[in-house]
């Protein structure tokens, strides 16, 4: 199946969502991370003729592939412009009912294009703005952060986002070092981390820039609202299919699909019995192949976990 543009994101664990969603059964499937469109071209290759894809993503550059064959024209394809928190509202619009979605997807994160597009500002591998926003309309850049919170937050940002080990010093040095000459590029980023790094210069820069794209993007408070919305929109039985791509995105989904809840939070009915509002399909997540990992190294820390919306909440 031919997408737009083939270097713009090579899916990931293809086979293994593709077979997740069950796309031969037709209805309403939903991919709410197009990107490049690789998974959801693929979906539209194997779904059943009476079966219809709506693709989401908030960045301007996935809409333009969206706009090219396979998909323009393609009577089973809808394009949603939207962050995926407001997936239950969107969908209502387009008239599609809670409680009929027979499987969504997202594989989480950004696209290959995205981090080598210099100036989206992904990057500490090239020197452009320091902007990290998908959506580059809307909201406060990565430089905005660095030069309006405070240290506390600054330091909050990177400990709890990045796992950065030495988060209070680096606040430190960027509350001090913006007072001389605010932050405008990665470059002014990479050179104040190389006099912190902590570890491996590498692990320690994308921790760094990590922390600070989940902060610009608010990519766990999305994420959280998406997956109590998608438990409303997935038919009884209907699937939930999510690739992450580290421990800290991981944690969220797998609290969620345990509890309902991003904090993993145990809920119990009238009569003390534990809601589970999810079976898990894969109790372990699957991860990709050596020979994947071989062709394509960014699925090297891809995680896929899948699991089946409750049709009653069942008993501990
Ligand atoms: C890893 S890429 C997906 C690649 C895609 N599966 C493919 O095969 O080309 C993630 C995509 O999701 C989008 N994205 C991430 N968070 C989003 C959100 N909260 N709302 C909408 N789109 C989002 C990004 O802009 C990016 O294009």
């Amino acid at each position: 199946m031919n997408v737009p543009n083939p270097s713009y994101h090579a899916p990931v664990l293809l086979r293994e969502c593709l077979d997740a969603m069950q796309l031969s059964t037709g209805g309403v499937f939903v991919d709410v991370t197009f990107g490049g469109g690789g998974h959801s071209a693929h979906i539209l290759s194997e779904m059943a003729a009476n079966g219809h894809l709506y693709s989401f993503d908030q960045d301007d550059d996935a809409e333009k592939n969206a706009q090219q064959a396979p998909f323009a024209g393609h009577a089973g394809f809808h394009f949603v412009k939207a962050n995926f928190r407001y997936l239950k509202r969107m969908l209502r619009s387009e008239g599609v009912r809670p409680g009929t979605v027979k499987a969504i997807l997202a594989d989480l994160g950004v696209s290959s294009y995205q981090l080598d597009t210099p100036e989206r500002g992904f990057s500490y591998r090239f020197d452009a703005a320091l902007d990290m926003r998908m959506n580059t309309t809307d909201g406060d850049s990565a430089a905005d952060v660095l030069n309006t919170y405070s240290a506390e937050r600054l330091q909050e940002v990177f400990g709890t986002l990045g796992e950065v080990r030495n988060a209070r010093t680096l606040a430190l040095a960027c509350v001090s070092a913006r007072g001389i000459i605010p932050f405008q590029t990665t470059g002014d980023l990479v050179r104040l981390c190389e006099k912190h790094v902590f570890g491996e210069r590498w692990r320690y820069l994308s921790q760094v820039f990590q922390a600070l794209r989940m902060e610009v993007n608010d990519e766990l408070g999305a994420l959280s609202d998406f997956m109590s919305q998608s438990h409303e929109m997935l038919a009884p039985g209907g699937r939930m299919v999510v690739i992450t791509y580290h421990s800290i995105e991981d944690r969220v989904v797998k609290n969620h699909l345990k509890t309902g809840n991003a904090e993993g939070t145990v809920d119990k009915d009238f009569f003390g019995n534990i809601t589970r509002p999810w079976t898990l399909v894969n109790k372990k997540p699957t991860e990709p192949t050596d020979a994947e990992i071989k062709i394509n190294g960014r699925a090297r820390s891809a995680k896929l976990r899948v699991a089946e919306k409750n049709i009653v909440n069942e008993s501990a």
